[in-house]
């Protein structure tokens, strides 16, 4: 989605714009630009279809500079993917903005700014609100009374930098529904979509909250509320160290996040066991009153944390003993509830920015449920603080968009949620530390698993010139399929789906023939002889079979099925484990293809956009 850079320092700022746009690629985006307040007074503004080095490339040919400056990567959302779209925005001379985010009153806008003189250079809703800002300006209203006035008059979501020409010393900031932060520097200061894009300039960051609007000046920030209120929001240290968003010795971000799961599992459980025990305030001081009170849980998420949620759905019904409903957030938030009583509110997000799951969240606040609680990746998200309870799963900074160990990572924390709500109600004490050692071995399991590495990546070669692959599971692995499914095609392009195994024959059936691979999970469970059953319809149609099997399931290679052996494991973590194999494959065929497999087509990491 949408990544925003500003600085105003007393160094030239054009290094250390293209620097954050560079850290900010992984958010996905189509074209890149930025503008400087020249040394001489006037605007320097450079833009480009396509990505970040591209524009570095066009900076080198032609520099810019100056200490005031903005930039910004699109994810187009009005107007296709083009140069003339791309921010900054300029209106005359004068004012230059960066936008994230949507303004749905884009229209009326514009038709009033045409009436008053101005010519649009985009098809974007980002030019109204610079041409609005430049009309307050011209007024006589400083930079951020202009801002401040415009802003009363925008309707969607938006973050927002802006600079003025006639301004050398303040750039205006504004924060609504989308994500900003501000670093704090030394006689300097910046703005940025996330942290990432600034560790190289500072670990001091101020988080703006919804409705915030901000004055940087280069030894001064002034932040105002919603209501207009002069307020002081808290300085927080960053822990994330620069390196942490480094590559390293991998060939992709994620390939480096898939080897990071034992490293990530292990960090999210620290602190959080006890011997054979689950530490009882994990999800927060007030959260055992509310377990024990509790009498259904709601699960709402996006994309693969909807997948962990769907997985969870089974522990908490099977182990918990407690009623779970799980649903995407951009169906939740449109449709009328009946609440389950005294229920829980939970979302899950790796963000804490998705714009769907938010305000799944702000919906959820008014319909009567217990409490809201949040599983997450980032610490200081909008999830996170708008949320009652918090788990943070610790997985470290997840790069590249298709979702990897932050997937791992929250089936630890909702296996660990599992316990914790359990324990109030059908969990007893020796499954409970039979779970915790479960839990406890699960970094070493998967160091076995990513053994595989080499023989998934030769069967990798056998998707290369298909345009079709199936996934099937049964019972919690259907949900693991179904995320199989979305690696693979988010990466490789290759059209997947998933089916719970035993609707083959409601219909898919019919698409099987030597051409389909179809990749099926088979763990050693109760469901085992029926899935033996599916995968016979599978091979009697000449469909070409990949069973990840647990290392004891009684089943021979024959012709059109290939078995991968998966190292011992346990029914109750079997979906962790399995999960494992089919990141591996998508990452492989990826590679294979030829994709960007750390930013694909069309794909944004954190979609802040409904
Ligand atoms: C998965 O690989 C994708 N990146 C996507 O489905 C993602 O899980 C979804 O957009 C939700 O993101 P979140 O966990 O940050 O809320």
């Amino acid at each position: 989605m949408c990544g925003i850079v500003g600085a105003i320092a007393q160094r030239p700022v054009a290094a250390i714009l293209l620097e954050g746009l560079r850290r900010l690629e992984y958010r996905g985006y189509d074209s890149a630009g930025l503008a400087v307040l020249g040394d001489s007074g006037r605007l320097e503004r450079r833009r480009t279809l396509g990505k970040v080095a591209r524009l570095a490339e066009l900076i080198a040919a032609d520099p810019v500079s100056g200490t005031l400056g903005i930039a910004h990567t699109r994810w187009a959302t009005h107007g296709e993917p083009a140069t003339h779209n791309a921010h900054p925005h300029l209106s005359g001379e004068r004012c230059a903005l960066v936008h994230n985010g949507i303004i749905e009153n884009h229209n009326e806008l514009r038709d009033q700014q045409r009436a008053d003189g101005y010519v649009f250079t985009s098809e974007t809703d980002t030019e109204v609100i610079v041409h609005a800002i430049h009309a307050e300006l011209r007024r006589g209203l400083s930079l951020v009374e202009s801002v401040r006035k415009v802003s009363q008059r925008l309707r969607g979501a938006y973050a927002l930098g802006v600079i003025d020409a006639a301004d050398p010393d303040h750039l205006v900031a504004a924060r609504h529904g989308s994500p900003l932060v501000i670093g704090v520097g030394f006689g300097e200061h910046f703005i940025a979509s996330d942290v990432f894009a600034l560790l190289p300039v500072t670990n001091r960051f101020i988080f703006l909250e919804d409705g915030d609007l901000a004055e940087l000046s280069r030894d001064q920030v002034r932040i105002w509320d919603r209501s207009g209120r002069l307020v002081e929001r808290p300085l927080r240290l960053s822990t994330v160290s620069p390196e942490l968003t480094e590559r390293g010795p991998y060939r992709h971000y994620m390939q480096k996040e898939i080897f990071e799961q034992p490293r990530a599992i292990a960090d999210t459980l620290e602190g959080r066991l006890m011997d054979d025990r689950v530490l009882p305030e994990i999800f927060g001081t007030q959260a055992a009153g509310l377990f024990a009170e509790a009498r259904a849980l709601t699960i709402v998420a996006c994309g693969t944390s909807f997948h962990a949620a769907l997985v969870a759905r089974h522990w908490i019904e099977g182990i918990a003993g407690l009623p779970c409903q799980v649903e995407v957030a951009s169906e939740y938030r449109y449709r009328r509830h009946i609440v389950p009583e005294r229920a829980l509110f939970l979302t899950l997000s790796q963000s804490g920015e998705t714009a769907d799951t938010l305000a799944a969240l702000r919906r959820a606040k008014d319909l009567g449920y217990l409490a809201t609680l949040a599983i997450c990746n980032v610490p200081e998200s909008s999830l996170v603080r708008e949320s009652d309870l918090v788990f943070l799963t610790h997985a470290g900074p997840e790069i590249g968009v298709a979702s990897t160990k932050a997937f791992t990572t929250q089936l630890v924390a909702l296996l660990l949620l599992t316990i914790a709500l359990g324990r109030f109600h059908q969990l007893d004490a020796a499954t409970e530390s039979r779970l915790v050692a479960l839990l406890r071995s699960l970094p070493g399991r998967i160091d076995e698993v990513l053994r595989l590495d080499a023989t998934i990546a030769a069967l990798a070669e056998r998707f290369i010139d298909k345009q079709h692959a199936l996934f099937l599971g049964r019972g919690e692995h259907y949900p693991i399929a179904m995320e199989g499914a979305l690696k693979l095609k988010e990466i490789s392009y290759i059209h997947a789906e998933a089916y719970a195994a035993g609707e083959l024959k409601h219909g898919p059936l019919a698409l099987i023939d030597e051409q389909m691979p179809v990749v099926a999970l088979v763990p050693n469970n109760i469901l085992l002889a029926k899935l033996k059953s599916n995968l016979e319809e599978v091979r009697a149609r000449g469909g070409q079979l990949i069973a990840f099997a647990d290392f004891q399931v009684p089943l021979e290679e024959t012709k059109g099925l290939t078995i991968v052996r998966l190292p011992e494991t346990d029914d109750l973590i079997d979906p962790l484990i399995f999960s494992i194999p089919l990141q591996l494959l998508a990452y492989h065929v990826a590679v294979l293809k030829g994709t960007d497999v750390d930013q694909p087509r069309n794909l944004a990491k954190s979609v802040t956009v409904e």
